[in-house]
């Protein structure tokens, strides 16, 4: 039984602390990541204090590629500078291949950089696309990811509908994002890390401290872990489940398009 999925703005959107028409949504992402595409990945190790390495190798092991050379195709949306792509490459056997989509070619010419230096040019391809309308044929992939993305594209569901027509029957559709922190204290100290800490990161390290106020408030605009489950079964998939880490600070869904 698929739950009802809450009616969500289709008309305005929360950027920072102003409302944008949701048709502007997507240019005020884009110039957020083509600023700090540069220092996105160092950002990422001081804002999480590391701990995005341990949830990405949550989702890799979603993912579950195989180790043997049997062929395995992965679409990683949003992928950015690369890392998901790279760690299940590594993670999989000769078979593992992943194409990278990203809306951004700043990011994207980052993550072409750091294939290069890993030696993944071979299994690793990188796509300049939106997530809302993949340039790929229905059933072509066994397994869709998407890490720290899915909040950023201003139309969810369409980006979900492109999830369900490019996966296999058969094929995993993967979800890493913020989510809601539950639990006593803990949610105190995550407000006031949000709200005072990550906008002075921002400053720092990448000059862009409007960026890191926009990642802070894009979280708390982002549905609860629940209602995405929702949303993600009224797109079809089966098996919907969603897991927190780290105390509600993100969770990662799943969904099988069976
Ligand atoms: C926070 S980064 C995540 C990068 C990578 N997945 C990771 O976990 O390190 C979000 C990415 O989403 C991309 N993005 C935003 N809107 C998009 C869209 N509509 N379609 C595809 N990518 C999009 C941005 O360009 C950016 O690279």
């Amino acid at each position: 039984m698929v739950a009802p999925v809450k009616a969500r703005p289709t008309t305005d959107t929360h950027f920072g602390f102003r409302e944008v028409p949701l048709a502007d949504k997507q240019a005020l992402v884009d110039d957020v990541f083509q600023r700090v595409a540069r220092r996105y990945d160092l950002m990422n190790d001081l804002m999480t204090g590391g701990l995005h390495r341990a949830w990405k190798d949550d989702l890799v092991t979603a993912i579950n590629p195989p180790r043997g050379a049997q062929p395995f195709r992965l679409l990683d949306v949003a992928g950015g500078t690369g890392d998901i792509a790279f760690r299940t490459v590594e993670a999989g056997g000769a078979g593992t291949r992943v194409t990278v989509v990203d809306i951004n070619p700043d990011m994207l010419a980052v993550g072409r950089e750091r294939s290069a230096a890993r030696h993944h040019d071979d299994a690793v391809a990188f796509v300049e696309s939106n997530a809302e309308a993949l340039p790929f044929a229905d059933r072509s992939y066994d397994a869709y990811s998407i890490a720290f993305g899915i909040r950023n594209v201003p139309r969810i569901e369409a980006a979900l509908a492109e999830a369900y027509r490019v996966l296999k029957p058969g094929g995993r559709f993967v979800c890493l994002e913020f989510s809601v922190v539950d639990v006593p204290v803990l949610d105190r100290l995550y407000e006031l890390y949000s709200f005072n800490v990550l906008p002075a990161l921002g400053r720092v390290v990448a000059d862009a401290p409007d960026a890191y106020r926009y990642l802070v408030e894009s979280i708390r605009r982002f549905p609860r872990p629940q209602l995405f489950a929702d949303m993600i079964a009224a797109t079809g998939f089966r098996r919907v489940s969603f897991r927190p880490m780290s105390g509600g600070i993100v969770a990662l869904h799943s969904g099988w398009r069976l």
